[in-house]
């Protein structure tokens, strides 16, 4: 069930048949997805890792794997008490994976969840796509953002799972080389579980986790820090994008693909193990310039999309930039332009990340050659907008449910929203593009609950504010669904 890639090879095919420059094409497109769809980093037992005992438990969830019986005693009698009431559903699985910790599942199995092996000791390998993978309106596509990850929750409940296993486990003879590699998993869960640092809702990834690696691994100890909590962006049309900078806020400098190799150093790989696989992640971000984005699955009014073009070019170009097609109806990928942020006014948490030391820090890291900065003054990308319909909820910390609601005044947005099923079909607003909203009276239930669900987006939560880019306070509805109807074509 759990499988292994090479691209290495793939490419090398790609350049000796002499590609000049990225070309688009559906086949090229299926290629990049099935390779980053089993794209993993785990070397030498360190990095994005589960226990290998844990691994066993997890191939007993996978669709069509064989389940020892020994193995699910063993989940119902222990793991089930880890989770509370609320998720004690029948189907295990989908309670515990696809919807409590935002994981999916497909033809493959359990989405982004790998075996790697080290030593003779086989183990799991979390993937890129368990973030760099997302449904919408059903869909479930490779390269959009997963809407619903929750590393926090997910990270502590394997770090329970981790420790019971361990226990369980405690008659096997387990080698000096297992014992090793379980370790590092639990090290792995155990930081990605810290509350001071981790996300508060569902969708959400804490950037302090890679700004916490460069306090540890130059021996310093961590602030207290802005967590930084951002979705996770789309990957098509990365080629342009990281000339311009790295993130929703350029700071990283993507001449380098260093950056790349941040999220397995704060897992736990070493300067050296990281720069061992320099190369593939090289290739891996090559992987990225041939996706193309999905397409608006439904009807387009054309007329009025025309109507919304001509709206778009007086009222957002500016910033957003223009949108021209390839003959074959490809996106012709460009930069992105850079606001500064006392323009755009959106939520300042994640910028709050950036501090004067750990600036200095970045430039003192071990790996200051192909990690680097390049802005830090603060401000934040105006997207890129193609196929912006599928990348809901909006705005760099996904605060803003609908292409609708961000254009309406800003304080007359929704202050929550659930992000249940956000992928599903049912869950997709085709007028308002995006996530449908609670009505009137499930707002107000959600006003007077003093904690509300991860489930549930509330702009109470620190880094949750969804003020700023308040650039059409004064729209007619009329216009505001024009221009809906246009950024369904991009
Ligand atoms: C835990 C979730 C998670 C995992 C796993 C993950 N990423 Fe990301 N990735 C993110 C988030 C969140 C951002 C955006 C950070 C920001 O804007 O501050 C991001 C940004 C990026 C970017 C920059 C995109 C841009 O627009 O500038 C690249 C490239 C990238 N990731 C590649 C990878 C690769 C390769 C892997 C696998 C080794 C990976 N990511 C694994 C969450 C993840
Ligand atoms: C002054 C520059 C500026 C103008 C004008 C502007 N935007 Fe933006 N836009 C931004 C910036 C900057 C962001 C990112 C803000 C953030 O993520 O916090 C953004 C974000 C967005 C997003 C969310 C993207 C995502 O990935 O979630 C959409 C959609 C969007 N803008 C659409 C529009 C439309 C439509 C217009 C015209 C009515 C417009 N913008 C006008 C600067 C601008």
């Amino acid at each position: 069930m759990f499988r292994r890639i090479s691209i290495i090879s793939f490419l090398l095919t790609v350049s000796l048949s002499g590609f000049a420059e990225t070309e688009l094409s559906h086949a090229n497109d299926e290629w990049a997805k099935e390779e980053l769809r089993f794209l993993h980093f785990a070397e030498d037992g360190r990095g994005m890792i589960l226990a290998p005992g844990l691994l066993e438990v997890l191939e007993t969830f996978i669709p069509g794997a064989s389940q020892s019986t020994e193995a699910s005693e063993f989940i119902q009698q222990n793991f089930l008490s880890v989770f509370d009431s609320e998720f004690r559903v029948p189907n295990f699985v989908e309670a515990g994976f696809a919807k409590r910790w935002g994981l999916y599942f497909d033809k493959d199995g359990l989405v982004g969840f790998n075996a790697a092996e080290d030593n003779g000791v086989t183990y799991g390998a979390m993937g890129c796509v368990v973030c760099h993978s997302g449904k919408a309106a059903g869909e479930h596509i490779i390269g959009l953002g997963n809407k619903n990850i929750d590393v926090q929750k997910m990270a502590s409940e394997v770090s329970k799972m981790e420790k019971l296993w361990w226990r369980w486990n405690n008659f096997r003879t387990r080698s000096p080389e297992f014992k090793e590699i379980e370790e590092n998993a639990m090290k792995f869960s155990e930081y990605l579980s810290d509350e001071e640092m981790g996300n508060l809702t569902q969708g959400l990834v804490p950037t302090a986790f890679i700004k916490g690696w460069f306090y540890r691994i130059q021996g310093r100890p961590l602030p207290k820090t802005a967590k930084g909590q951002v979705k996770v962006p789309q990957l098509w049309g990365y080629e342009k994008k990281r000339l311009a900078g790295q993130f929703c806020d350029g700071f990283g400098d993507g001449t380098e693909v260093g950056w790349g190799i941040a999220v397995e150093l704060a897992a736990g790989q070493t300067p050296e193990t990281a720069r061992g696989y320099y190369d593939k992640i090289k290739e891996a971000e090559e992987v990225f310039n041939y996706f193309l984005p999905p397409e608006y699955p439904f009807d387009i009014d054309e007329a009025r999309a025309e109507v919304g073009r001509q709206i778009f070019s007086k009222t957002c170009s500016g910033c957003h930039g223009t949108y021209e097609k390839t003959a074959d109806g490809f996106p012709i990928y460009k930069e992105p332009k850079r606001i500064p942020w006392h323009v755009v006014k959106t939520d300042f948490d994640r910028l709050a990340v950036g501090t004067p030391e750990f600036f200095e820090l970045v430039n003192s890291n071990p790996l200051n050659d192909i990690m680097k900065y390049k802005h830090t003054s603060p401000g934040y990308f105006a997207p890129r907008l193609d196929r912006i319909w599928s990348r809901f909820p909006y705005l760099h910390n996904a605060s803003i449910p609908s292409l609708y609601q961000l254009l309406l005044p800003e304080d007359e947005r929704v202050p929550f929203f659930s992000l249940k099923d956000s992928g599903e079909e049912h869950r997709f607003d085709r007028q308002k593009l995006g996530l449908s909203i609670p009505s009137v009276k499930q707002l107000a239930r959600f006003e007077r609950s003093k904690k509300l669900p991860r489930s549930i987006y509330d702009t109470r939560r620190i880094g949750h504010s969804n003020g700023g880019h308040n650039f059409t306070a004064n729209m007619s509805d009329e216009d505001r669904y024009s221009l809906i109807e246009y950024l369904k074509t991009l």
